[in-house]
């Protein structure tokens, strides 16, 4: 299933590295994943900061109906091949890993797969850009893809005909009384489909509920997991730390999409 990047040639394991006919190689890290990306492409993945950060908080559960949301739905479809495009540190990975026979996860943060690769041995972690993929084409009967950027021709590259993708979007009340406490004024996000002929929506699923955070470090880290976080004044962002309590909506879009050749 993983091709190789200089020659597109399928690679095999071969004792702690994969290679390809064409004998290039690729050394699995001490953690466990393989690194794909090649020398000409940056890595321009999430921080060890924003890694941290966001371990930090979804271990806490905060997230967990999404997670079990997930699980759900998946096993409804077509799931033996499931592959999660720009999985971060794994969080809805490892539990779909569970359902599936062979699972990938492709990100380009190392530290994001340091983390995935330790807690997740049935998962193939890869470090590659999720624009350029190193898997072969129509081979996934679902592609997951969660608050992470959406490589629309990659995903069709992927699947299987009829094969699905799960996508992971905040709804319109994300995070709105948290927003609150960083601008004056605050719109709702606003909620996108795909517009595309190969992908029909076959069902969308919403998710909202109220959490409650009990310390200012689950604040600041639920931050630093945001877009806000970059585009955020340094004064409204201080004043985040000095926050020791918070009530806020979470509210997920799920969207599940089925390829037609
Ligand atoms: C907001 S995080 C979401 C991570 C995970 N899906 C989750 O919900 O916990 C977005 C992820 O996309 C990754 N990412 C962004 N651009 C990427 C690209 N071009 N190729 C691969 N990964 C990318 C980041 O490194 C980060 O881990
Ligand atoms: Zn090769």
């Amino acid at each position: 299933m993983l091709i190789c990047p200089k020659c597109q040639k399928p690679l095999y394991f071969t004792d702690k590295a994969f290679q390809c006919e064409n004998k290039h190689n690729y050394d699995v890290a001490r953690q466990g994943y393989v690194n794909l990306l090649l020398g000409s492409q940056r890595m321009s993945g999430d921080s060890k900061e924003m890694v941290h950060a966001r371990t930090h908080f979804l271990e806490q559960g905060f997230y967990e109906p999404l997670q079990n949301k997930l699980c759900e739905l998946l096993e409804r479809y077509a799931h033996a091949c499931c592959v999660d495009l720009g999985c971060g540190e794994g969080y809805y990975t490892r539990a779909i890993a569970k359902l599936c026979e062979q699972c990938y996860g492709v990100d380009m943060s190392k530290e994001a797969l340091k983390y995935a690769s330790v807690h997740d041995k049935k998962t193939q972690y890869v470090l590659a850009s999720i624009f350029h993929c190193p898997l072969a084409s129509e081979s996934f009967d679902a592609a997951l893809n969660i608050f992470a950027p959406l490589p629309e021709s990659e995903i069709l590259r992927l699947l299987k005909d009829k094969g699905v993708l799960i996508r992971v979007i905040p709804a319109e009340r994300h995070l709105y009384e948290f927003k609150q406490r960083l601008y004056e004024q605050v719109y709702e996000n606003e909620v996108d489909r795909i517009d595309n002929k190969q992908l029909k929506l076959m069902e969308e699923v919403r998710i909202e509920k109220s959490i409650h955070l009990l310390d200012a470090q689950t604040i600041y880290s639920l931050f630093q997991m945001t877009p806000y976080y970059w585009k955020t004044p340094k004064a409204a962002a201080e004043k985040l730390k000095s926050l020791s309590e918070l009530e806020t909506t979470i509210a997920f879009v799920i969207q599940i999409y089925e390829k037609n050749a």
